[in-house]
Order: C-alpha cells, then sequence, then structure tokens
C-alpha cells in the first residue's frame, strides 16, 4: 500500500459510507449479522474483540450485549453517531472509534477476536489490512469474516441488493492468501439468502472465514 493509495481511499471511504447512512433508518439493520451470531461462541467468553468497519454498529453492540469486550472503528462520522445511539439504546459501551484503518495505528497481539462483516477494501489496501487484522489477533485469537464474491455480481444483477463494486469482491483464494499462517477452521464460498436492513436483501454469494492466529 502506497501512501497516495491511503490517500485516497481515505478520501472516499468515510463521506461515501455517511451519504449511505444519512437516514433515520439503520441501513443493515440493528440485528447482528447472522454468520457472526452463529460463530461468537468461538471466541473466548468476555475476550477482546475488535470490529473494523463497523458501520451503524450492529455487530459491535451486539458483541457488547453479549459481555465482549469490545472496540469498534468506522470511517464514517455518522455510522459512529449512529452507532452510539444505538449503544445507548441498548445500555452497552463499546469503545466506538471514529478513524480510517488505513490510518489506524493497529494494536498488535491485542485481541481475542476480530470480526470483520462485509468490509471491503480496495485491491491494493486490502492484503496489508488482512495483515493488520490477523496481527491484532493475541495467539489462538479468532477471526471471523463475511464478505461477496464475484459471483454476488449476478445475483445483483437478478434483484438481490448490496455488495462493492466488482473489483473490491474477495474469493476463498484470496483470503487464503491473504491469512497465510493462520490455521483456518472454516473456509467457503455460500449461496444464502440476506436479510439485512433494507440494504442487503434477497439472494447473494458470500464467502465466509473462521481463523485462528497461530500461538
Ligand atoms: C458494507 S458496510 C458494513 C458495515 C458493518 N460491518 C455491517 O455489517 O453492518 C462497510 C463498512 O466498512 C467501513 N469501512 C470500509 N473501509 C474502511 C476503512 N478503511 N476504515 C474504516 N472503515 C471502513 C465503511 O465505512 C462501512 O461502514
Amino acid at each position: 500500500m502506497t501512501a497516495e493509495d491511503v490517500i485516497a481511499h481515505d478520501v472516499v471511504t468515510g463521506p461515501k459510507w455517511d451519504r449511505n447512512y444519512a437516514g433515520p433508518d439503520y441501513i443493515f439493520g440493528t440485528e447482528p449479522n447472522e454468520f457472526l451470531a452463529a460463530q461468537a461462541n468461538r471466541f473466548a467468553p468476555r475476550g477482546r474483540i475488535l470490529v473494523p468497519g463497523d458501520g451503524e454498529g450492529r455487530n459491535g453492540v451486539w458483541l457488547s450485549g453479549q459481555g465482549f469486550d469490545v472496540v469498534s472503528v468506522e470511517a464514517s462520522a455518522v455510522g459512529v453517531e449512529k452507532a452510539r445511539a444505538l449503544a445507548a439504546s441498548r445500555g452497552v459501551q463499546p469503545n466506538i472509534q471514529h478513524a480510517n484503518l488505513d490510518a489506524w495505528i493497529w494494536p498488535v497481539n491485542a485481541f481475542d477476536g476480530v470480526a470483520s462483516i462485509f468490509v471491503h477494501f480496495v485491491p491494493s489496501a486490502r492484503r496489508a489490512l488482512h495483515r493488520r487484522m490477523l496481527n491484532a489477533l493475541k495467539p489462538g485469537g479468532i477471526l471471523v469474516l463475511e464478505a461477496f464474491t464475484p459471483k454476488h455480481v449476478e445475483k445483483r444483477a437478478a434483484g438481490g441488493r448490496g455488495g462493492p463494486p466488482p473489483e473490491m469482491l474477495y474469493t476463498e483464494a484470496m483470503l487464503r492468501d491473504d491469512f497465510t499462517g493462520a490455521t483456518f477452521e472454516l473456509l467457503e464460498e455460500a449461496d444464502v439468502v440476506l436479510d439485512e436492513g433494507s440494504r442487503h436483501i434477497g439472494r447473494g454469494s458470500v464467502v465466509r472465514l473462521v481463523l485462528r492466529r497461530a500461538q
């Protein structure tokens, strides 16, 4: 990742998502992502969990409610504000930070878990940021990731909704390479039916990953 990539990514991400989150509704809903909710029992109980790109906060807030010690990092100021409102309404206190992950000082060996849900980076930044997620885990820590695959483009054409531009879609092979050195406990592409707010609706194609950082 060059300095120019960082600046370009930084300038685009926050404002783009500010516009997406501008309305009163929570566009991905206020309930957690289904895959994350099903896998969260793999995190150490009451462990420290990093939620990069937490958007309007549905996942970080839910994890807080499950007793985890959550740090969320989100580039959109509007997303952060809505996430803080959601946390307050649920009586939980995740540490919600407004920052771009390109420029954030990533802690190393610091988290029991990372939950990266539909966080799609530009190709020039993706691998470096995924290595930072891996290194942010303590040895033995667990990462849960869900993202759209190139097959999702067909689903969108057939009426499905959501997902990034085609060049920002992820494949199983990409993730295997990005997270090399980790133990892959689950890595699969799947066709799913999404029901997440107004934005992720209908048939979708995703890749799902659960990995453990080496001890
Ligand atoms: C598709 S949304 C998903 C939001 C949330 N993870 C969810 O599932 O509800 C992707 C989010 O990742 C955030 N994001 C993408 N790149 C980022 C970056 N470099 N730094 C911080 N946030 C980022 C966006 O601002 C956006 O809120």
